[in-house]
């Protein structure tokens, strides 16, 4: 086979298909990776999961090496075994097709599958994701490995649900070798149809950089200066694109055999955009599944954890989502791994289940003591079981086993909208900037932080999302808007929706060119007022508002164009000028936020914003409290999380599922409750 071959392009329309979920109730468990250990070993896991109330296990992760011990040999013995056991032990599985981690024979025999950096410099083997989405050769070995494991196991009773790869694009998001380069050109072909499409979507008039043919079209590899911002841009969709193409032939390999088992990959929705294009691979997966971890130098970490979870259950309204990997305690990643405090634990998971999730899986079930991640926290510490991860654990597995009913339930209806969308912000990053080091979902987590603060619920939502429902849309920087968003926004105001657009918003097209005419471009005439130009402060410098409000890092010089001013720039160089503004438009308003306000001038306009829309928090909650509502039916259960050390009161009638018991109106300090509510009569 050549070492490049056209690949399949993606699927166009939404898979999904509503299958039964693995397991009944929540899912509880985790990453098992019993290879690591020796058969003794596999007994007691089992022993201790039935023990901590665990439903569900992920195997094989990155078990191809231990499967295919050498090109076309398999040993199943193992693996057999341990489905045994856990079948045995009613222990549900999650079985993953192992091609996330590529055996070293592999690498030995053909290392022109792993990926090559953007200096031309191939990696070598001994890291994980060392493959090329667009290899041929990987693709026929990894195909091979899945169709042998799919035909062994999918008929298994113990196997549930399938887990395609680990984490796509966590380590070979970008790859620049030729067969890549070979793959991209006919992406773009597709994309534009012929090359003068491609050079004008480009501006490749700008230095000169005109290509007479797609032939002449190369990755962004490294060059002295700043690449072109529209080459970039569709690397980067081409990578989420690639990358997908290999799920979906792995998916389809595996729903061939096994047309009845749900089908999904982990996720990484996190606080930034992704490495992936979560809002084009969600319709692709049976359920979306996501991995999060607490980030120890984020200063508001529970914060940071709802806007993940609001942002993954934003994939799909439809249906519940699922929590595939979190950590008991400390990760070994970041720069300082933080332990997690006592509770911290179960409010963590439980914030995960309030928000969506139909249960809780952590990376992973004993803590490892060999390998690169020796030193990342497990559900079996190093320790044992007589620690206080292991008994969290177990009390995690307790309180989701008494909450079983509200398995199935979504999150009640948010009537906030807040976007945030991967592609917009790829282009924010993709090239130079008027202000470089603004994180590009910076102020799509500073709205969000307000709304949590409030006790206000909202679905992070991807450009492409329904808006039809909300009361409120806020519009945080999304720096490129397509004509469909800026139409769909608009119709939503025309509807009665209160529209917030802030500064950074539709600035540049789906080509990452530029609109011209004043910004936000895209949303210039929905919001009647135009930005000639951007006036981006020092650090620490900041600037007020008339009648008050204080803002930092960006302001505009803005002309009113239908809008009204609602405050004004008051000193410096414009002073007077017309900072936020208002529009009416058909039913609805459009704002425009010119600057970036700071936390109280933020939480302010809000308010005012929320309380025009007649908007409010679901529960009125204490500050520290968390309380989110899912609903099935007519019956509802109320999550009051509390992340401060003192009691808190919180209005709710009904059983409290954690401790079996009425609830008596108080959540103790660091605790969970869940409350079954009693319908109003
Ligand atoms: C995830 C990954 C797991 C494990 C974990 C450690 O990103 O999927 O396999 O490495 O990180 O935190």
């Amino acid at each position: 086979m050549p070492a490049s071959v056209p690949l399949a392009p993606v699927l166009t329309g939404p898979t999904r298909r509503d299958l039964s979920r693995p397991v009944q109730g929540f899912a509880f468990g985790g990453d098992y990776n019993p290879e690591q250990w020796t058969e003794d070993v596999w007994v007691e896991d089992v022993r201790l999961m039935r023990e901590a109330g665990v439903t569900l296990v992920t195997l094989g992760v990155f078990a191809w090496g231990s499967l295919e011990l050498a090109d076309g040999e398999w040993d199943f013995a193992w693996l057999d075994r341990v489905l045994e056991l856990l079948h045995e032990g009613g222990i549900a599985v999650d079985l993953a097709t192992p091609t996330a981690s590529p055996p070293i024979w592999l690498h030995q025999e053909h290392p022109e599958i792993l990926p090559v950096n953007r200096s031309g410099q191939r990696y070598w083997q001994g890291g994980r994701l060392g493959w090329c989405a667009s290899s041929a050769v990987w693709r026929r070995y990894a195909l091979r490995a899945v169709t042998t494991i799919g035909e062994r196991y999918a008929a298994h009773p113990a196997v549930r649900m399938w887990h395609v790869g680990n984490e796509f694009g966590g380590g070979n998001r970008h790859c620049y070798c030729d067969a890549s380069a070979e793959h991209f050109r006919s992406w773009l072909e597709r994309r534009y149809g012929t090359v003068d499409g491609l050079n004008t979507a480009w501006g490749t008039a700008f230095w000169g950089h005109r290509y007479s043919s797609f032939a002449q079209v190369l990755p962004p590899r490294d060059s002295e200066s700043a690449q072109n911002p529209g080459l970039l841009l569709d690397f980067d969709r081409f990578s989420s694109d690639a990358l997908l193409e290999h799920y979906v032939a792995e998916r389809d390999a595996l729903r061939e055999l096994s047309p009845d088992l749900p089908i999904t990959t982990n996720f990484m929705v996190g606080s930034g955009p992704g490495v992936i294009d979560h809002a084009s691979w969600a319709p692709h997966v049976d359920v979306v599944a996501n991995d999060h971890y607490t980030l120890a130098a984020d200063p508001e970490r529970a914060q940071e954890l709802a806007f993940s979870a609001d942002r993954t259950r934003g994939l799909d309204r439809m249906r519940p989502w699922l929590l595939m990997e979190h950590s008991t305690s400390a990760v070994n990643w970041q720069p300082r791994n933080r332990s997690k405090a006592p509770g911290e634990l179960v409010r963590n998971s439980l914030s995960h289940v309030a928000r969506g999730s139909d249960g809780a899986l952590f990376f992973q079930w004993r803590a490892s003591t060999a390998g690169s991640e020796q030193w990342h926290s497990g559900m079996v510490p190093h320790a044992g079981t007589d620690t206080k991860v292991w008994r969290e654990v177990a009390e995690l597995g307790r309180i989701l086993a008494a909450s079983a009913e509200v398995a199935g339930s979504l999150v009640e209806p948010a009537r906030v909208a807040l976007l945030a969308d991967d592609v917009a912000g790829w282009a924010w990053q993709a090239g130079q900037k008027p202000l470089h080091g603004l994180p590009a979902f910076h102020a799509a987590r500073e709205w969000h932080r307000t709304l949590w603060h409030a006790g206000v619920l909202c679905d992070v939502l991807p450009r492409t999302a329904s808006l039809e429902d909300y009361s409120v849309i806020l519009v945080p920087a999304v720096y490129l808007v397509e004509p469909e968003l800026a139409r769909g926004l608009e119709a939503a105001a025309r509807g009665g929706a209160t529209v917030l657009v802030t500064y950074a918003s539709g600035l540049v097209d789906e080509s990452n060119r530029v609109i011209r005419g004043g910004y936000p471009g895209a949303l210039r005439d929905l919001v009647g007022a135009a930005a000639e130009e951007f006036f981006v402060l020092q650090d620490g410098e900041c600037s007020a508002l008339e009648p008050a409000g204080t803002v930092t890092t960006w302001t505009e010089l803005v002309q009113l164009r239908g809008a009204e001013a609602v405050r004004r720039y008051r000193g410096g160089v414009l002073d007077g000028e017309p900072a936020l503004t208002r529009r009416r438009v058909g039913m609805g308003e459009a704002w425009y936020v010119s600057a970036r306000l700071d936390d109280e001038a933020r939480a302010d306009l809000l308010g005012e914003v929320l309380a025009g829309a007649g908007v409010t928090a679901s529960v009125p909650v204490a500050p520290g409290l968390e309380a989110v509502r899912r609903t099935a039916s007519g019956r509802s259960w109320l999550f009051l999380i509390n992340h401060g050390d003192e009691d808190v009161r919180a209005s709710a009638r009904g059983t409290d599922l954690v401790t079996g018991a009425p609830f008596d109106g108080v959540v103790p300090g660091g605790t969970v409750r869940i409350v079954r509510e009693e319908p109003l009569s």
